[in-house]
């Protein structure tokens, strides 16, 4: 499973980048609007730090100013992946630019069959969010699980990314599920990494150690 990061910060991103664990970035408005800087040298210095694909997210919400908008964010870098909200317009938009070679990843995904119409459209990327869904009652793996089976019941072109990830056990299940790509934000990815049974045991074989250099002194 391929992890990336859902932040627009750019510390976390140089982080996870240096463990080798960021293999692309989402980002959205809100998590832009989190770091209170310009979006396009924003998108542009996340970029230079990550060689996979990188999603920056259209505000337009007509087809005209949306596909205008896409194309100068795909113009940024040749890592950026446009993201669309699934709906009308975003399908229409979705056609138009990959047709020209600009990849999208549709965004807001809460239904198998709004991921199914997303794949028919050709978009490269689709993104079910499932914390939100799990927010109101439901069970958001659920919908990745459907989603997966719909996708390889007709070899659809779309790669699911599971995002709205919000905590660790999520993270296991994209991945039990055969999740191509997991969206994880920094901190529960880094959370991914410890276990108390894992700090006790250094801690226990370090007070085991100095115990032996003692007796040896
Ligand atoms: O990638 C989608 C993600 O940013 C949404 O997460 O926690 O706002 O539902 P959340």
């Amino acid at each position: 499973m391929k992890f990336f990061l859902d932040t627009a910060n750019t510390d976390d991103i140089r982080r996870a980048a240096d463990l080798g664990l960021a293999d692309g970035v989402t980002t959205n408005p809100s998590l832009v609007a989190r770091e209170g800087r310009d979006f396009e040298p924003l998108i542009k210095e996340i970029c230079s730090i990550v060689d996979g694909p990188v999603s920056a997210e259209v505000t337009a919400e007509e087809l005209d100013p949306m596909v205008e908008q896409a194309r100068r964010l795909a113009d940024l870098a040749p890592n950026v992946i446009v993201k669309i909200p699934v709906g009308e317009v975003g399908l229409r938009a979705v056609r138009l630019l990959e047709s020209e070679g600009i990849r999208t990843n549709v965004t807001l995904v809460f239904s198998p069959l709004q991921a199914l119409l997303v794949a028919r459209a050709g978009a490269s990327y689709l993104s079910p969010f499932i914390g939100r869904l799990d927010d109101i009652g439901h069970t958001g793996m659920d919908l990745v699980e459907q989603i997966l089976e719909v996708l390889a019941n007709y070899d659809l072109p779309s790669q699911t990314i599971v995002a709205s990830i919000r905590h660790p056990l999520h993270v296991l299940q994209a991945a039990l599920l055969g999740a191509p790509i997991a969206t994880i934000p920094p901190q529960v990815l880094f959370k991914l990494l410890h276990h108390p049974l894992t700090d006790t045991g250094i801690e226990r074989f370090m007070k085991d150690w100095n115990t032996l250099l003692g007796r040896n002194r």
